[in-house]
């Protein structure tokens, strides 16, 4: 999954130090030389950005942050989105909330299972979150590999590549996203659904969306949460929804991220789907999660 040609395993940048090393072939780069805790001057953001566009999404090493550095980073991004899921999340860090397994006092301590499904966060609501920033604090290994891996797609890499009907039929479409779908696919698959009362009115998306700033197109309709193609009979609207996610999951279009404590993912909403690996059990795993809203118009194209 992590092959990339001789190129673009040549084209690194130095922008203010700061070290651009592409992961795979349709997206993920690794930035060195930014030291989140010291503080990120302007001209280093820039750069941030600007690789976060256009591989859609990034990782910072090491980055050792308490939850307040992590939501002063986070804040030069955009506005923060403080989840409506406050059960979990981290102590005196509203903007923050806990990802994971463990268990104290009888109750899990973060949301557990988040993402077992190919999904792009946020899009059950009318302004999804643009960016999002996972921090990882406690990271399982099996014989020192790490476990709990998360899969990167490229929205733009599957719509160009897509057989032409297809591209057309959702052309103009729009997807019914939905969280009480999402959570009975998790019910249906065995993994641990959020509780019920955290359902939300569906909402409509276009099934393409154009990328506010680096202006390529995408696909908008997810494995988790698009319960139908708007304005289709059922059977055919499953068939389509069914056939695009089998495409887009093909090895070429993704990035699969072996996590390491200490590491700041951010990714672009727009630009990316992930998935969770949830092969740890209940090895203790931590990670403190970051919306952004979107500085942009999302949907202003429809
Ligand atoms: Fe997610």
């Amino acid at each position: 999954m992590n092959q990339i040609s001789p190129e673009i395993a040549g084209m690194q940048r130095n922008i203010d130090n700061i070290e651009i090393r592409p992961l795979a072939a349709a997206l993920g780069a690794e930035l060195r030389g930014v030291n989140v805790a010291a503080g990120v001057n302007d001209t280093q953001m820039a750069a941030v950005l600007d690789a976060l566009h256009t591989h859609g999404v990034i990782v910072l090493r090491d980055q050792h942050l308490t939850p307040q550095e992590q939501v002063a980073f986070c804040k030069r991004l955009g506005p923060m989105r403080v989840s409506f899921m406050t059960e979990v999340s981290v102590p005196d860090a509203p903007e923050l909330t806990i990802v994971s397994n463990i268990v104290k006092d009888g109750k899990p301590i973060g949301l557990v299972d988040a993402g077992a499904l190919w999904h792009t966060d946020g899009s059950y609501l009318p302004q999804p979150d643009m960016y999002t920033v996972l921090h990882a604090i406690q990271i399982p290994q099996r014989d020192n590999v790490a476990l709990g891996d998360t899969c990167f797609m490229s929205t733009a890499a599957v719509y160009e590549n897509l057989p032409a009907d297809i591209r057309e039929k959702i052309h103009n479409a729009q997807g019914v996203h939905s969280l009480s779908y999402h959570i009975q696919r998790k019910i249906e698959g065995n993994f641990k659904a959020p509780p019920a009362k955290d359902t939300k009115p569906d909402v409509l998306h276009p099934a393409v969306i154009e990328h506010p700033v680096t202006k390529r197109k995408g696909i908008y309709l997810t494995e988790g949460h698009t319960k139908a193609i708007h304005g289709l009979p059922d059977d055919e609207s499953r068939q389509l929804l069914d056939n695009i996610a089998s495409f887009a999951t093909q090895t070429k279009f993704l990035y699969r991220h072996k996590w390491r404590e200490g590491d700041l993912l951010i990714w672009d909403n727009i630009g990316t789907q992930h998935l969770a690996i949830t092969d740890y059990g209940n090895m203790p795993r931590r990670l403190h999660r970051a919306g952004i809203s979107s500085p942009f118009n999302i949907f202003m194209q429809h």
